[in-house]
């Protein structure tokens, strides 16, 4: 069911709420444009915050918990890792052929020593990298571009992050700040944004990092961006002008006792696509899940 469409700098914005269960609908035509025969884009796709190895992050089957037959606590994490891989998946499918992917850190959970690892399918970093790995195979771009996420996660000393590219089929690179030409559109990629407490102070963080972006091509260390991407805060927002937009991609993964108990903000799930046509003009869109697993429960007594 789509929510919005309205045009912003003169490009096409849209938003699709995607049920895993339910057709993307399109609007003017073929919305993703599947047909590769037509087009004369390269299509990106952001995404990130993983959260592998966590038992509410990206799961791929083989790590699934059970359903039937185990406890109560176990079989909501089941359904929940099924209806993620679901959205996930297939989402993906349908943006199919994706040519570059970003993945935008925190691929995997780590340790999760703040709590004693008891929110883990499995502690194994390396696993974890393998289980994220698995979801970048299933998207299956030739161009794979990764940055590294939150050392908390990923590694305090060393970079498990580095040790999934071997398990990455394409041409997989990681760096801590990216930025990447596409048809003359310059993407600036990195994990970490400052987060907000306020709705109305999420989009300063981006408008800063745009403007630290303008300093630094000023002073010829950078390219001037025309998409400034971030990760991190597990939430949507975008602002821009003209010139330039600026969003934060949401994680495909959800509720960690620590968010449940110590935050109050909204969070999403989702990837954010974006073609770049031969011009360098360029359209995106975020595509946010919406499944029945996202529901508070409500005590009825
Ligand atoms: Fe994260
Ligand atoms: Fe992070």
């Amino acid at each position: 069911m789509e929510i919005s469409v309205h045009w912003l700098f003169g490009r096409r914005v849209s938003y699709d709420w995607v049920d895993p269960c339910a057709a993307i609908e399109s609007i003017e035509g073929d919305l993703m444009d599947a047909d590769p025969s037509s087009r004369r884009f390269k299509r990106v796709l952001l995404c990130g915050d993983y959260h592998s190895g966590h038992h509410f992050g990206l799961t791929p089957p083989d790590w699934w918990e059970g359903q039937h037959g185990v406890l109560p606590r176990l079989a909501k994490i089941g359904k929940f890792q099924r209806a993620l891989w679901g959205f996930a998946t297939e989402a993906v499918k349908r943006l199919q052929p994706i040519d570059i992917v970003i993945v935008g850190g925190d691929a995997m959970d780590g340790k999760g020593e703040r709590s004693g690892g008891v929110e883990l399918r499995t502690t194994d970093r390396l696993e974890q990298g393998e289980m994220a790995a698995t979801f970048i195979n299933f998207i299956g771009a030739p161009q794979v571009r990764m940055v590294y996420g939150t050392r908390y996660h990923t590694g305090k000393d060393e970079d498990f992050e580095q040790a999934m590219i071997g398990h990455i089929k394409g041409n997989a690179t990681i760096q801590g700040h990216g930025f990447f030409d596409i048809n003359g559109c310059v993407i600036d990629d990195k994990h970490k944004v400052g987060g907000s407490t306020i709705p109305h102070g999420r989009m300063t963080a981006l408008a800063k990092a745009r403007l630290w972006n303008m300093l630094w091509s000023e002073r010829k260390r950078q390219p001037k961006a025309n998409i400034i991407a971030r990760h991190h805060v597990h939430y949507h927002v975008f602002c821009g002008d003209g010139d330039w937009v600026a969003f934060t991609v949401p994680p495909l993964c959800y509720g960690t006792a620590f968010g449940i108990r110590e935050c109050e903000g909204t969070v999403d799930i989702g990837m954010i696509k974006v073609d770049i046509f031969e011009d360098g003009r360029y359209r995106w869109n975020v595509i946010l899940a919406n499944f029945l697993e996202m529901e508070a429960p409500v005590e009825s007594l």
